[in-house]
């Protein structure tokens, strides 16, 4: 089968990863602005004294990104010229609402992605937007405790309200929580919890998503009421699991796995109830569904504003294996696990496996029914400048075009896939190592690890592969 007409090919990224300009007009800190640079970020943010704040013996590349709130225009023209019908990029939530909390919003903070969307129009690309990537308001991180705290869920709505209004005659597709279930194991990123508030408690974990899964039906209501003719899309991370082998033991482990990394989220967000299996989960980590704070108005509310449709981030598959064998663990993407010996990974330690993105499609659209959106995938490495200017990222070509063929197998088996839009269409700065020499994009980005560059844009090899599949509609690969 064809790629459908309306196939929205295009790309993604994050406004912590790329805009820069932190502290300009009006804008209020966000968590990732006191996240360090470097590949010890992660475990720098999950020690004991970690505290939300600036420390100058770090570096902090995404204060400056690659300045895309001064590029935008030369980006998104770039984005036109591959032939992007649709571009997703997050909203930085303290533009708008510096500290979180106010409650009237800073126009210079509306203004500049007013602008971005107009821009995005002029070419007949459909913006979609991520409420929340990675990015929460430092204040309500600070002072409130992070999402554990249920006063968050007004915050979050008054924000989404807020911006749906003004933008939603525009703007068809919203996402809310970016990557919801990696809480389960990076809840600083996401629920803006840290050991000193609690992120080592797997109840606040729960409460935290309890109450996200809250914020986001009241976003889906925003929209729906705005227009009935807006989807609005949950965002986790899929990550198809196998079993380490034919053992039942590991059979049912990668059955748990599943049920609590891949769907807890989704079964929430998409069928608007717990799971059957919500209890056993919540024992294993030593408390029952009785210690959630969860309202029977809010349970009405998550029965009625469940999501539209799912989109999600897929980088590599998993394995599960829990029978004391001593097999090489992989690095992973938020994972970690067993190493599959029938795949080749990337530098960082992601195994790449395109098969297992037309089984996730599979998996995913067996189970919920609604249409799905790849909103993430790609390659992240590291790039080269040939002497004569040229970047020939071929292995991002071979990664994605076996990704791109694993879609149109999943068209094949009948799933609905709405669109494709990989991560970092333009270099930015990476989440989990925080530097620039993980790149993923489509645009080569002049900066380094060190801050030196002058962020001129140039186009990658995988910049014209891309706009000749998006041309053909993904026939010519
Ligand atoms: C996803 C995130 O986990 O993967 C993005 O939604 C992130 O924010 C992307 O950048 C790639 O990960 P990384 O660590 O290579 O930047």
């Amino acid at each position: 089968m064809s790629f459908p007409k309306s196939f929205l090919w295009g790309g993604a990224t994050a406004a912590n990863q790329l805009e820069g300009a932190y502290d300009v007009d009006g804008r209020g800190l966000s968590i990732d602005d006191v996240i360090p640079g470097g590949k010890d970020r992660m475990k720098i943010v999950q020690g004991p004294d970690f505290d939300w704040k600036i420390d100058p013996q770090y570096t902090y590349p995404n204060h400056e990104g690659i300045d895309f709130y001064h590029h935008y225009k030369e980006d998104i023209a770039l984005f036109a010229e591959m032939g992007f019908k649709a571009y997703r990029f997050s909203i930085s939530w303290s533009r708008i609402f510096p500290q979180g909390d106010e409650v009237q919003p800073n126009e210079k903070g509306l203004a500049f992605y007013q602008n971005v969307i107009d821009e995005c129009l002029k070419y007949g690309i459909e913006p979609v937007i991520t409420l929340s990537h990675y990015e929460l308001p430092l204040y309500l991180a600070a002072h409130y405790g992070g999402w554990k705290n249920k006063q968050l869920i007004g915050f979050f709505k008054h924000y989404a309200e807020t911006v749906i209004d003004r933008f939603g005659d525009q703007v068809k597709y919203w996402l809310t929580f970016n990557e919801i279930n990696s809480a389960a194991g990076f809840p600083f990123m996401g629920q803006g919890m840290i050991a000193k508030t609690g992120a080592n408690d797997k109840k606040n974990v729960f409460q935290a998503w309890h109450n996200q899964f809250v914020a986001s039906a009241y976003a889906v209501k925003a929209a729906h009421e705005k227009d009935p003719a807006i989807q609005v899309g949950n965002m986790i991370i899929y990550a198809t699991n196998y079993a380490y082998d034919a053992n039942p033991v590991n059979q049912l482990a990668a059955l748990k796995f599943n049920q609590g990394f891949n769907y807890y989220c989704a079964d929430v967000q998409v069928r608007g109830e717990y799971p059957a299996y919500s209890e056993s989960l919540y024992q294993q980590y030593g408390f029952t569904g009785a210690d959630l704070d969860r309202t029977p108005e809010e349970l009405a509310l998550l029965k009625k504003y469940h999501v539209d449709f799912i989109s999600f981030s897929y980088y590599m598959s998993s394995v599960t294996e829990v029978t004391g064998k001593d097999d090489e663990k992989t690095a992973g993407n938020m994972l970690g696990g067993v190493k599959n010996p029938f795949l080749k990974e990337s530098e960082w330690g992601w195994q790449i496996d395109p098969v297992g993105l037309r089984i996730g499609l599979d998996q995913l659209y067996d189970r919920y029914r609604v249409p799905l959106f790849i909103v993430e995938n790609g390659l992240g490495a590291k790039d080269t400048v040939a002497p004569d200017g040229k970047i020939n990222d071929d292995y991002r070509i071979d990664y994605l075009k076996s990704h791109v063929e694993a879609i149109q197998g999943a068209l094949d088996d009948g799933v609905p896939v709405m669109g494709y839009t990989p991560w970092g269409c333009i270099d930015l700065v990476s989440a989990s190592t925080g530097e620039m020499s993980k790149r993923y994009g489509f645009i080569y980005v002049d900066m380094d690890d060190q801050g030196h560059g002058t962020l001129a844009r140039s186009k990658k090899k995988s910049f014209y592969w891309y706009k000749q599949v998006i041309a053909s509609n993904g026939d010519d690969l």
